[in-house]
């Protein structure tokens, strides 16, 4: 079985990913990560050196790759993936889809901490960040609206998260 888990950046799509493929015994894909294996550079060297437009095409393409791999996997992509091109068709068209919901309050609490490794985030003053998220958002959201489950993720752990995942795959005994 193929599972995606899409959401904003820090809706917890890693490391819930991560603990859903142990759980599963399958092998988990973090769409970042594959983009910098691939080009051997950082999300943060791509976006400054190339720019968005030809971050969104390497994606594009490593979403490709993966979806193309021919076997089980957990997969998380980007906050942006889902909205770009026909990813979130094709991502509905070869996986299990999950997605990761929390509010823009949540998602600030989460971000201010880390801002500096999001490229899209880390000059936005922290005072307009909920603001910011809030429309991006809300951007996003018809994408992210379309994954088979939504799962509201706030205050849950991520053991809790994925048992959750794992009572709504098709192939759970009932
Ligand atoms: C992005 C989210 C990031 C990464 C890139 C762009 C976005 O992934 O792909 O910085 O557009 O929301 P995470 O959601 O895994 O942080």
């Amino acid at each position: 079985m193929r599972i995606s888990l899409i959401g904003y950046m820090g809706s917890g799509k890693s490391s819930v990913g991560r603990e859903l493929a142990h759980s599963l015994q399958i092998p988990f894909i973090d769409l970042d990560e594959f983009i910098e294996e691939m080009n051997q550079l950082g999300i943060s060297e791509i976006f400054s050196q190339f720019g968005e437009i030809k971050f969104r095409k390497l994606e594009k393409q490593a979403l490709e790759e993966v979806l193309a791999l021919n076997q089980d996997y957990v997969l998380s992509v980007g906050g942006g993936t889902p909205s770009y091109y026909d990813n979130m068709k094709r991502i509905m068209e070869n996986t299990e889809s999950f997605y990761l919901r929390l509010s823009p309050m949540e998602l600030k609490n989460r971000l201010i901490l880390e801002k500096e490794n999001r490229p899209l985030i880390a000059r936005i003053p922290d005072e307009d960040l909920t603001e910011f998220i809030a429309k991006h958002l809300f951007e996003r959201s018809h994408f992210y609206n379309q994954a088979k489950w939504i799962l509201d993720v706030k205050d849950k752990s991520v053991k809790e998260i994925v048992s959750e995942i794992i009572n709504h795959l098709p192939t759970h005994p009932q």
